[in-house]
């Protein structure tokens, strides 16, 4: 008994001081709200996506603080949220100066070889490890892989249905696409199999990292052990083929990462690739087929838009010979068709911004940042702003004719070295992508007013269900 109470004071002696010490706060903290204890704003945060109003959690609290920087507490980590272009320009500018890019716990938990080394390190790797995303000319290859994959796919998903899911479809073509581009692998029921388990890690990575028994959690990480253990197959066979000459060293991805090695000379290790490769599978997948499916429903309420890019599209359809394939001059004639998937993803941004890890102490805007916060930078703070973009909630693709947007302002891809490097590709096969389903159809909502949410990729609620009416030969 006496000696729990001498524990039991000891314990808030200690506590006392542990405060007295950490309770020294750099003197000039951003205004804000910490939130709740240990979840902090979290859930304010993705409820306001959740509701299809990504914008209020920050709008608000802009409002509120009279301040572009505000602090509160997202995903257990103390964080700023910084908005506008200045604020994009600083973090992008500085980045492996004052910040670094940070990933979520879960995010290293179910892809560990994430957290192996620095961020720093990572993104060196990962960017010599993929050359051939980086560069709009090395793409080129990849455009008629693309037109006879979109081929397929509607061969089997969209024509002869009068209705479908769009999000589902959208996901299973850029789902093709990566597996050709990344693996070699063309079989569809090769694809499946890996499908599946690709949906499970998916849905574990915006969970919260609590690692029980039939958790989402729980469940992606059994299903990356999973996909890794088959890619640590398919980098096995391809090491043989290679050596055998029955692979090419440029066919694909896998061929260009097992070629490259590390800061040391090393070859990177299975595991580590095919950790690579999930990662790009992830980073890939629900983006641009989420922008797909926004782009596509956006086309469906505004028929004038709807036909401009068809125009654009039939030119380069009637342009073409029976079975011939789309090339790099086809796809540079797409502006038109490009502004509207800009315009967009202006409206629809896949990534409401991502994370940012102060390295040091430093100021910005007049407050300190203390070494260790995270900062998360915003696309709505300046997409969905009529400061930079003129009645913000219109769909108007002509923004981008022109000079386009203001520096820093549109921000779907991120920027500064972390810039994504998917970019191109994406372009292409979101490009390649409505070719296919404008020159087939027009399409009508079958839900109305269906809103667009934010889990965390802008899609619309139920994945929009469509109408198909095929053009009449
Ligand atoms: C429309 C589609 C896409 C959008 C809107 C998008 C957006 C983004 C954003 C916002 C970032 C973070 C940038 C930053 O923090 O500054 C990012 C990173 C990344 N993206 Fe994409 N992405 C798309 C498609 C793709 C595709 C198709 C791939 C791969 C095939 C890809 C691979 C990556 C990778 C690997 C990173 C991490 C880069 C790093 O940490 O250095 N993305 N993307
Ligand atoms: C469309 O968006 C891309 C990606 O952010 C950008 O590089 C491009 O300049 C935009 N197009 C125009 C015409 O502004």
């Amino acid at each position: 008994m006496e000696f729990l109470m001498i524990l039991s004071i000891t314990l808030l002696v200690s506590i006392f001081f542990a405060f007295l010490l950490f309770n020294k706060k750099p003197k000039n903290l951003p205004p804000g709200q910490m939130g709740w204890p240990y979840i902090g704003e979290s859930l304010e945060f993705g409820k306001s996506g959740l509701k299809g109003e990504p914008e209020k959690f920050i709008y608000d609290r802009i409002a509120k603080f009279s301040s572009q920087v505000f602090k509160t507490s997202l995903l257990l980590q103390p964080t700023v949220v910084v908005c506008g272009p200045a604020a994009n320009k600083f973090l992008f500018s500085n980045e492996n100066k004052l910040v670094q890019v940070w990933f979520p716990d879960a995010v290293k938990k179910i892809l560990p070889t994430t957290a192996q080394t620095s961020s720093y390190v990572e993104s060196k790797r990962l960017r010599l490890m993929l050359p051939n995303f980086l560069k709009p000319e090395a793409l080129v290859a990849y455009i008629s892989m693309m037109d006879s994959i979109a081929e397929t796919h509607f061969a089997s998903g969209w024509e002869g249905k009068k209705e479908v899911t769009v999000f589902p479809l959208t996901k299973r073509y850029t789902f093709l696409v990566a597996c050709k581009v990344f693996l070699s692998i063309d079989d569809p029921e090769h694809v499946a199999t890996f499908a599946d388990p690709f949906e499970v890690l998916a849905a574990g990575l915006n969970t919260i990292p609590i690692d029980l028994p039939g958790t989402p959690f729980r469940r992606s990480i059994k299903a990356a052990n999973e996909l890794r253990k088959r890619l640590v197959h398919i980098i096995k066979q391809r090491k043989i083929d290679l050596e055998e000459n029955k692979a090419s060293p440029t066919q694909d991805v896998l061929s260009h990462m097992l070629s490259v090695t590390d800061e040391n000379g090393q070859p990177m290790t299975e595991i580590y690739i095919a950790d690579k490769i999930i990662a790009l599978l992830i980073a890939g997948h629900d983006t641009a087929s989420a922008v797909l499916t926004c782009t596509l429903k956006f086309l469906s309420q505004l028929p004038h838009i709807y036909n401009e890019v068809l125009k654009e599209q039939m030119e380069i359809a009637e342009s073409k010979k029976p079975g011939e394939l789309l090339n790099w001059d086809d796809l540079q004639k797409m502006k038109y068709t490009w502004n509207v998937a800009n315009e967009s993803m202006r409206l629809a941004p896949p990534s409401r911004g991502t994370f940012r890890e102060a390295i040091t102490n430093f100021d910005f805007s007049g407050f300190s940042i203390p070494k260790g916060w995270k900062l998360l930078w915003s696309s709505h703070s300046t997409h969905w702003n009529s400061e930079y973009f003129p009645d913000p909630k219109k769909f108007d693709p002509t923004r981008f004719e022109g000079k386009g947007p203001a520096p820093y302002t549109f921000v779907p891809f991120g920027g500064g070295p972390r810039m994504c490097p998917g970019k191109e590709y994406a372009r292409l096969e979101i490009l390649v992508f409505l070719h296919h389903v404008i020159k087939r159809f027009s399409w009508e909502q079958l839900i109305h007013d269906e809103k667009i949410i934010v889990n965390p990729m802008s899609v619309p609620e139920k994945g929009f269900p469509a109408r198909l009416i095929p053009h009449k030969a």
